[in-house]
C-alpha cells in the first residue's frame, strides 16, 4: 500500500509537517506490528513547480491534457492515481488554506468536472497558530470529496508559531493515533470506502445535471457517459459500502437540490 502525503506548507519542518511526521511514524509503527506493508510519500507543494490558474477554462472544455501551464500538475494528479491513499494537509492562513494548497486545489478544478479519485480514501489536516482550522478543513475536505474521493478522518491541531515535535507528541499523541487508525481500517477493509451523505448527495446532484444537459459533445458529458454514470441505477462513482438507507436519501435529497441547477 502506498499513502501519499501532499503538504500545503512552504516550511520543510515547520508544524504541519512534523504533525504529518508524528502521523506517519504511528501509521507505520501499528502497521509492522500487523505485518502490513505500506509506504509513504510526501510532496510538498510549495516546492513544486505549480503555476497559478489563469482561468482560461481549457482544462475543462478540451482536457487537462491540454493547459497550457506545463509544469507538475499532472504529475502530482498521477502520484495521487498510483496510491492507496491520500494526506492532505495546510496551515491556516487568515482562516483558511493557505495559497500554495488554495491554487494546486485550483489547478485541479478538472478533477470536480471530471472525478478521478473515485472511492480513494484521505485524511485531512490542518495546523494554526490559535484557533480557527474548521473553514481550512472544509475547503480542503470539500475539494477532496468534489475529486470523487472518501475523507475518512480529519483533524486540526493548535501549534502555535512554532512547535517542538516532542511537545506535539505529547499533546497530540490521542488524536494522532485516531487518524490512522480510521485510515488503517479503511485501507484493510475495502467496501469501496463509506461515503458520506453529503458526498453521495453531490453524486446524484452531478449526475442529474449532466442528465439534464443539452452539452452532450462536451468533454465532461462524454466522461460522465463513458463512466455509465449517467444510468439513475448508478448511485456513486464507485461501488461502496453506505447503507440503504442513506443511499435512498441521497437520492431523494440529489433530486430536490438538482431542481435548482441546470
Ligand atoms: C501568513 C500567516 C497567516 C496565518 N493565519 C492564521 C490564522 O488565521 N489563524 C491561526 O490560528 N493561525 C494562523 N497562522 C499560524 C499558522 O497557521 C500556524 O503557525 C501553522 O501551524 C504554521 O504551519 P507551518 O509551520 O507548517 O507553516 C498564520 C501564519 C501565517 C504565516
Amino acid at each position: 500500500m502506498k499513502i501519499l502525503v501532499i503538504n500545503g506548507s512552504f516550511r520543510r519542518d515547520g508544524n504541519t509537517q512534523r504533525i504529518l511526521e508524528l502521523f506517519k511514524e504511528e501509521y507505520l509503527f501499528s502497521a509492522k506490528q500487523q505485518h502490513f506493508n505500506v509506504e509513504f510519500e510526501t510532496i510538498f507543494l510549495a516546492h513544486e513547480n505549480i503555476a497559478f490558474c489563469r482561468g482560461c477554462r481549457v482544462c475543462f472544455d478540451k482536457g487537462e491534457e491540454k493547459c497550457p501551464l506545463k509544469d507538475e500538475v499532472l504529475s502530482v494528479r498521477s502520484k495521487i492515481d498510483n496510491s492507496d491513499a491520500v494526506v492532505l494537509a495546510s496551515p491556516v492562513y487568515v482562516e483558511d488554506v493557505n495559497g500554495f494548497m488554495k491554487n494546486w486545489i485550483d489547478r485541479m478544478a478538472f478533477n470536480n468536472h471530471r472525478p478521478a479519485f473515485c472511492g480513494k480514501p484521505a485524511v485531512v489536516i490542518a495546523t494554526s497558530g490559535a484557533y480557527s482550522s474548521d473553514h481550512t478543513l472544509k475547503t480542503m475536505i470539500r475539494a477532496f470529496i468534489g475529486w470523487g474521493g472518501v475523507v475518512v478522518a480529519k483533524d486540526k491541531f493548535i501549534t502555535g508559531a512554532l512547535t517542538a515535535k516532542e511537545d506535539l507528541k505529547k499533546r497530540y499523541a490521542v488524536k494522532i493515533k485516531y487518524l490512522a487508525e480510521k485510515l488503517h481500517k479503511n485501507l484493510t477493509d475495502r467496501k469501496g470506502g463509506y461515503p458520506s451523505l453529503y458526498s453521495l448527495v453531490a453524486f446524484r446532484v452531478q449526475q442529474k445535471y449532466w442528465q439534464k444537459t443539452k452539452n452532450i459533445n462536451s468533454f465532461d458529458y462524454t466522461y460522465w457517459r463513458d463512466k455509465g454514470w449517467l444510468k439513475n441505477s448508478c448511485n456513486y462513482y464507485t461501488a461502496h459500502g453506505a447503507g440503504f438507507i442513506k443511499t435512498k436519501a441521497a437520492g431523494f435529497f440529489g433530486r430536490i437540490i438538482s431542481q435548482f441547477f441546470g
